[in-house]
């Protein structure tokens, strides 16, 4: 791996070796991506402040994450399905985040269950929970993430409907999925890809798996899911959410301020500023243009978190300066599962550790404490 430089090399080589259904899924956005595009530009629109002659021979990136020690201010956000970007993928990403030293959060859409990451992995990870129609089986699954010791639930709030990806359907990753020779010679040119989905443990969403009776392939369980999206959900179910999981909360997804204002009111931990990657509400802002005035009005009450478009250390940095306390990255690290299973998530993650090490000392900065909109050039 030693041409691999940069994140965008890992998602060419992600795009040679997964399947075109499976790259797309993870590289695109949702309707005319607008949104998706605006998350990366707004982020190279910010400039830095170079600084010279400060002593920056003592830098770190260590610093804390819902109280707990982290080697960065980096989290794995919930990513749905990477067990079909890699053979047994959440297991290999939460591997690499640990052995980093930072949260890998599990998406409820995951191919390995919460159990088989649990029985793999030896420190506690992040649950990421999608509230669905039925909530006998919502109250049993954070039981089961209780059970296995995950140290955070991640609320996603912001796909109670689906946005909808072209691509996807294109591809046929819809329901249910159009099988075409186009198809079958792409698999058969990616034989390390099916070789290794194929000594996966599991084929179909593994935490949801057997909770429906006679439903077993995953055509079949994505239908069950569309249907399961719980439009009536509301600031109301909060409280419920609180009965059910005492441990700490994240709320992923907010883009506007009174909703940040009423998220710090029911007693989060922590919020992240989130479009989901502009897989959602196409024409919503970047999550950069937002975070500003969202750290202004709760900062003070709750820890920022940051995702969408994070591609750089440097991509860290600005969002640090702009008041995030972390970053999650999505597809950065799914580039690297895709690419070279957990060794390309470790190296997703050094690349952008080593990156935002380098732009803390060209901008005469040591410690990540010490980042604030100050490093940024007006
Ligand atoms: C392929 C893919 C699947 C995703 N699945 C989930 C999911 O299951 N749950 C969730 O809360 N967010 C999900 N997200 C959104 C990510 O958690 C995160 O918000 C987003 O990827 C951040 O943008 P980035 O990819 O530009 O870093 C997904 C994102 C991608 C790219």
């Amino acid at each position: 791996m030693k041409h691999i430089t940069c994140i965008e090399d890992l998602r060419l080589l992600h795009k040679q070796r997964v399947p075109k259904a499976f790259f797309d899924y993870a590289d695109r956005g949702s309707y005319a991506e607008e949104t998706l595009r605006a998350n990366r530009e707004d982020l190279a629109q910010i400039k830095f402040r170079q600084r010279i002659l400060v002593d920056v021979s003592k830098r770190s990136l260590s610093t804390t994450i819902l109280g707990e020690p982290a080697a960065m201010p980096l989290i794995l956000a919930p990513v749905g399905l990477l067990g079909m970007q890699h053979g047994d993928g959440e297991i290999y990403a939460c591997r690499a985040a640990q052995a980093a030293g930072i949260p890998f959060t599990q998406s409820t859409m995951s191919i390995c269950s919460i159990e088989d990451i649990a029985a793999a992995v030896d420190k506690p990870f992040w649950f990421q929970l999608y509230v669905m129609k039925d909530r006998g089986f919502i109250k049993a699954l954070t039981e089961r993430a209780i059970a296995a010791k995950c140290s955070a639930l991640v609320l996603t709030v912001d796909l109670q409907v689906n946005g909808q990806r072209h691509q996807d359907i294109k591809n046929g990753m819809t329901v249910p999925p159009e099988w075409s020779l186009s198809k079958l010679i792409d698999f058969a040119t990616k034989p390390a890809w099916v070789a290794g989905v194929l000594r996966g443990k599991r084929k179909t969403f593994g935490n949801l798996a057997g909770h429906m009776k006679g439903i077993d392939n995953i055509t079949a369980l994505a239908t069950w899911i569309s249907s399961q999206f719980d439009t009536t959900l509301s600031w109301k179910d909060l409280d419920w959410i609180r009965s059910i999981w005492p441990g700490k909360l994240v709320l992923k997804g907010i883009l506007d301020v009174e909703d940040a204002e009423i998220a710090a009111k029911i007693g989060a931990q922590a919020l992240v500023v989130s479009n989901h990657g502009g897989r959602q509400l196409d024409g919503a802002p970047s999550s950069i243009e937002v975070l500003p005035e969202i750290v202004d009005a709760v900062g003070s009450k709750m820890e920022i978190m940051f995702d969408g478009g994070i591609r750089s250390g440097q991509d860290v940095m600005r969002a640090l300066a702009l008041g995030a306390k972390s970053c999650m990255i999505g597809r950065a690290y799914a580039y690297g599962l895709g690419a070279a299973g957990e060794a390309g998530v470790a190296k997703a993650i050094d690349i952008i550790g080593n990156e935002l090490l380098t732009t803390m000392g060209l901008c005469g900065i040591n410690t990540i404490a010490e980042i604030n909109d100050d490093a940024l050039a007006v």
